[in-house]
């Protein structure tokens, strides 16, 4: 499973693939209201701060979001995009709504599906986001997208909002699901966020579709194990988990152990 940091922090990105575990960047305009708003000095321009992420990413996929509601904006919003930084990165990718639609427009449920078909027939990478059912997963895949963005915590949010059930956002969501009173809690048949990944990634898989199944919306550590068990592609992970998914206590305990036991013979062998 490829490991993309979900992140507009340069600083966090930069830190990342100093790693050496980062395969691509994903961002979104929420993520970088909060870097721009935290980090960007007055006199960085936001063109800049853009290219210094496609920089820090050496290359790999960096994801950048349109918008727009309507397809053929969406479309000119995601042409734009590529053409202000393809001198940063040829590897550029399109991030489009799988439905723009909200309760006050309604009437746009399919531009996001006709914006991906367009980028993609014009050879365009297109990261399909706010996926929350395998039939969305199902017609971006069809409509040519690269990724498949799957909101795996908002799922579960989601879930628990609608029973009533009350956690912070880091809390642990069983990827089975959660039953209550003899029955499991769900939306339309889909009982987590991770229980979301393994269906997008069998229809995938089954109907011998292109697209890569990408975890999103990840909270914690547990989650990056069981998208990688559900067969995810990928999952953009968000910094806080990335720095918890290598600890171990018992880890620590035993470096420190061999750390003291290590005979000074031996510590001069390797000098
Ligand atoms: O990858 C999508 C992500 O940025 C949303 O995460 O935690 O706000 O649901 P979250």
């Amino acid at each position: 499973m490829k490991i993309f940091i979900d992140s507009a922090d340069i600083e966090e990105i930069k830190q990342v693939y100093d790693w050496g575990i980062a395969d691509g960047v994903t961002t979104n305009p929420s993520l970088l209201k909060k870097a721009v708003d935290e980090k960007k000095s007055d006199d960085t321009d936001l063109k800049s701060y853009i290219g210094e992420i496609l920089r820090a990413s050496k290359g790999t996929p960096v994801s950048l979001e349109v918008t727009s509601k309507k397809a053929k904006n969406m479309v000119l919003e995601g042409v734009m995009l590529y053409r202000n930084f393809k001198s940063y990165s040829k590897n550029i990718c399109i991030k489009i709504p799988v439905s723009p639609a909200t309760k006050e427009d309604s009437k746009v449920h399919f531009e996001g599906i006709k914006a991906i078909k367009e980028l993609s027939d014009r050879k365009l990478n297109v990261n399909a986001t706010l996926v929350f059912t395998p039939e969305q997963a199902l017609l971006a895949a069809k409509a040519g997208a690269k990724y498949v963005s799957i909101f795996v915590g908002r799922m579960d949010d989601y879930i628990r909002q609608k029973n009533g059930l009350k956690a912070s956002r880091e809390e642990y969501f069983p990827a089975e699901g959660i039953a209550k009173e003899d029955r499991m809690l769900e939306d339309d048949g889909v009982v987590s966020g991770i229980d979301l990944v393994s269906q997008c990634v069998e229809i995938i898989k089954k109907h011998g579709l292109k697209a890569e199944v990408l975890a999103a919306s990840i909270r914690n550590k547990r989650q990056v194990r069981e998208a990688a068990l559900a067969g995810a592609h990928i999952a953009t992970i968000p910094f806080s988990v990335l720095k918890d998914i290598i600890k171990h206590e018992k880890t620590s305990e035993g470096i420190k152990k061999f750390y003291e036991d290590t005979p000074e013979e031996y510590k001069k062998l390797l000098q």
